[in-house]
């Protein structure tokens, strides 16, 4: 016919679209399209500097998705933010490459997804990496040390540490500060081989050599670019999905609004995969009438697969920050991990387990009626409880605390690793271009606050803690006039709910999971009542990690892409 057809259509360029895209396009005979929405920021040096966190944010490149009047979180909108680019979120990120507890993958094959599991994930970790090593004399005398048997030394994905992370002293006296702790925290050498409890010199998506940020399309789409059965549609809107004519639920092609604004449709032959992130992919779902009747048929869309799970489970982490004024100025913007279990976290961690055991129910009871029993109180409850066994049993990090000198302030920043609250994301017109409801609900089970007052005690213990004590001086935020130094639970509360943000870990909005439970797509990632549609992008992943997103992103896509060639 007269529109351009392709084997394959990824829908968004970002961190997992430009993995599966470049992985199919390695096969000549496989014709590929990708369509993003943003444009090349190749040259933008916002993108590429290494010392540059945040210079994007607001900026053209920033989706700044906004979520609705948070009502157990001092009832004001938060900003979650997603880079709108070719590379997507890993243009705007923190580089951070720290992947996630090996027993937290392993919850994934217990709720049903049959060989997903840190076994089988962790070979795509190292598939996808070019680990740079230590050798670089800027590291001298740093502490830098990793386990080659984490790593991987041939995959597109430039992981490493860069100049500026790490050369101002703090390493070391850190590193004997921590096992000073009530309860010691110790040295973890390398976190990215599954265990991640301890103090830790992690490495960063960053080209050493270079100290330019690497990113999802520097490693997967440049180097690549010239493959003629690989293309790229840039500053392009996908709007919808289109159907074949038929009983079966298959996607034939993407409605999308081209850069001059005429809107037009592009022809997929064999599969539609969505990589729009998590806060896009269940979105342009409902916009093609996959997804809850009630919520379709409210905004005039036909509902083509009945799949009420659509934009449930949100889980997102909530970020505060405690900062302190240093006693020496640091020129580099440098940070300092680590990773507290519940008893390193909690004094009296047993009689924590316990409360928070019987509150499970309730817990589940209130996610449930929050979305109108679309997901049932008894599968949340049942995914609490693995929850629970992992932090009280398998131990996983509980909360993660970094600190971050700049100029004459030492920083620091922190938050729950793995909050209960679940929200929803969902369409809120028929229109492609408006803003969906998004509602992580932040606070709304108990737990995830006394998680987050629970790490801002550590991190004040951590500052009267020599030597590291010795570095700084006063509290400057919040201050002891402002949250005394023996404040409970209630005397944290405001502070912590009036100064926080979104961690900008959002998940799970077409979870990978059973369809019986709540799930969305099945364990070779394709939407459930389709033939043809995938998610491949943090909208699939059941459970938060306590590493950060993007290593487990990309992994992810790199195993996506094996399932959908086949070799899986
Ligand atoms: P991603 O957002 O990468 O890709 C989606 C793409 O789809 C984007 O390019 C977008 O423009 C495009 N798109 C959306 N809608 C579209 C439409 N309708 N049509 C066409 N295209 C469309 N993680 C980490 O590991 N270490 C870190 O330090 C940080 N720090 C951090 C900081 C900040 C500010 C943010 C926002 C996030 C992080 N993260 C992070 C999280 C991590 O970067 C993130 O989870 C992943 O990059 C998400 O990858 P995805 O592929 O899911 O979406």
């Amino acid at each position: 016919g007269a529109e351009p057809t392709y084997d394959y259509i990824v829908v968004g360029g970002g961190t997992s679209g430009l993995v599966v895209a470049n992985r199919l396009s390695e096969n000549d005979d496989i014709n590929v399209l990708v369509i993003e929405a943003g444009g090349s920021v190749y040259n933008n040096p916002n993108v590429t500097s290494t010392t540059g966190y945040g210079k994007a944010f607001g900026t053209a490149i920033d989706w700044a998705y906004k979520t609705v009047d948070q009502e157990y979180a001092g009832n004001y909108p938060q900003t979650v933010r997603a880079g709108k680019a070719l590379g997507g979120t890993s243009t705007i990120n923190g580089m951070v490459y720290l992947r996630a507890q090996s027993a937290q993958i392993d919850a994934w094959e217990e709720i049903g997804n049959k060989d997903w599991n840190w076994k089988n994930l962790f070979p795509y970790y190292r598939k996808g990496e070019h680990f740079q090593g230590t050798n670089y004399s800027w590291l001298e005398g740093s502490g830098v040390a990793y386990d080659p048997a984490f790593h991987g030394f041939d995959g597109p994905l430039k992981v490493g540490w860069s100049e500026t992370q790490l050369n101002d002293g703090l390493a070391q006296k850190l590193n004997t500060t921590y096992p000073n702790m009530p309860v010691p925290v110790p040295y973890n050498i390398d976190p990215n081989g599954g265990k991640m409890i301890g103090y830790a010199l992690y490495p960063k998506t960053v080209d050493s050599k270079l100290n330019i940020r690497e990113d999802a399309a520097r490693a997967y789409y440049y180097p690549y670019k010239a493959r003629s059965n690989l293309h790229v549609w840039l500053n392009t809107n996908a709007n919808k999905l289109t159907w074949k004519t038929g009983d079966e639920a298959t996607a034939d092609g993407v409605e999308v609004t081209l850069a001059n604004g005429t809107t037009t449709v592009v022809k997929a032959s064999r599969e539609v995969i969505l990589a729009a992130g998590a806060l896009k992919s269940p979105v342009l779902l409902e916009l093609s009438g996959v997804g809850n009747p009630d919520i379709l048929s409210k905004y005039g869309i036909g509902t083509k697969v009945n799949l009420p799970t659509v934009g449930e489970n949100l889980q997102d982490q909530m970020n505060n920050g405690l900062t302190y004024d240093a006693k020496t100025s640091y020129s580099n913007l440098a940070d300092y991990v680590a990773y507290p279990s519940v008893t390193q976290l909690f004094s009296n961690a047993t009689a924590v387990g316990a409360q928070l055991l019987s509150k499970l129910p309730a817990y589940a009871a209130q996610v449930a009626s929050a979305n109108g029993n679309v997901t049932k109180a008894a599968d949340i409850e049942r995914f609490f409880k693995i929850q629970w066994n992992l932090i009280f049993k398998s131990h996983i990090p509980v909360a993660e605390v970094l600190v971050e000198p700049s100029g004459t302030t030492m920083g620091t920043e922190y938050w729950g690793s793995v909050p209960f609250s679940r929200g929803n994301i969902h369409i809120s017109s028929a229109n492609p271009t408006a803003a969906a409801t998004i509602d992580p609900k932040y606070f709304m089970l108990d737990f995830d606050l006394h998680a987050q007052i629970q790490a801002a005690r550590f991190i004040r213990q951590l500052f009267k803690t020599e030597p590291f004590a010795d570095m700084a001086g006063a509290e400057t935020k919040p201050g002891f006039s402002t949250v005394a130094a023996n404040a409970n639970d209630q005397g944290w509360s405001s502070f912590i709910k009036n100064n926080f943000r979104s961690n900008f870990h959002p998940i799970s909005t077409a979870a990978m999971m059973p369809k019986d439970i709540g799930g969305v797509v099945d364990s070779s990632l394709k939407v459930y009542g389709t033939s043809n549609i995938r998610i491949v992008d943090a909208s699939v992943i059941p459970f938060q990690v306590c590493g950060h997103l993007q290593s487990t992103v990309y992994a992810i896509a790199e195993r996506a892409a094996d399932i959908i060639k086949g070799q899986i």
